[in-house]
């Protein structure tokens, strides 16, 4: 196996160790006075580490200048959706039962919950559409456009994440200033170039102008 590989199967097992974690913490009942709630918000966090750990991926690719970073991306984000479906389904099963009249009631008491439904939802097209069968089928530009959606996703996340907490939102505040500071990233290197393709444009009219 090479190298790269290796490093994937590593990492592979790394991100399984937060799972691993509470079934283990399950098995020797140490999850506290409060189980489900333990489990609701360690899925929750996961789910959100990994949003934000895929989303550092390209500037750290870039200011760092080691490509072979990308490679992890995807596997990166669609852990982000395991741990999301982990934490959706902890929700609809071990919270509410599966009980529909319930789980309306419970979203009109906390509406943050429809914020965290948003951002899940919004996951699901990106783990379907991650193999690289359906980046050629849905053509670069257009899938690189829908795969713009995990930025919603990860506002709608934080969003979801302060409104739950109420009162002490420092956890959810340093989250949000990671997110800001990765999404100004994409900001900046985007006008970046749009000022650089405008220099072309206008170099290339005036050298027309000019013949
Ligand atoms: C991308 C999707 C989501 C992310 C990133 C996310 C993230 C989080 C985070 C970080 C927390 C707080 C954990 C803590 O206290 O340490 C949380 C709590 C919670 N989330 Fe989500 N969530 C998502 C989707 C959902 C969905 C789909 C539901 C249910 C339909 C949901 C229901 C809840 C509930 C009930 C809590 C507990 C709030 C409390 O204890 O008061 N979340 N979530």
């Amino acid at each position: 196996m090479t190298r790269i590989g290796w490093l994937k199967v590593v990492i592979f097992t790394l991100c399984l160790a937060p799972l691993a974690s509470l079934i283990w913490k399950a098995a020797v009942a140490n999850l506290g006075a409060n189980p489900i709630e333990a489990i609701t918000h360690s899925t929750g966090d996961w789910t959100l580490r990994f949003l934000l750990v895929t989303l550092a991926i390209t500037p750290l690719r870039k200011l760092t200048g080691q490509p072979w970073l990308i490679r992890f991306r995807r596997m990166l984000g669609l852990f982000a959706f395991f741990y999301g479906c982990l934490h959706f389904l902890t929700y609809i099963w071990l919270d509410q039962a599966f009980a529909i009249r319930s789980m309306i009631d419970d979203v009109y008491k906390r509406p943050f919950i429809t914020l965290g439904f948003t951002a899940f939802v919004l996951l699901v097209p990106l783990a379907v559409t991650s193999t690289r069968r359906m980046i050629q089928r849905l053509g670069g530009r257009r899938w690189q456009w829908l795969h713009r959606l995990i930025y919603v996703s990860a506002v709608a996340a934080i969003v979801h994440f302060t409104w739950a907490m109420k009162k002490d939102i420092h956890r959810p505040i340093e989250y949000g200033i990671m997110l800001g500071l990765l999404l100004g990233y994409r900001l900046i290197m985007w006008a970046a170039s749009e000022a650089t393709a405008r220099r072309k444009r206008t170099g290339i009219a005036a050298e027309t102008a000019a013949d």
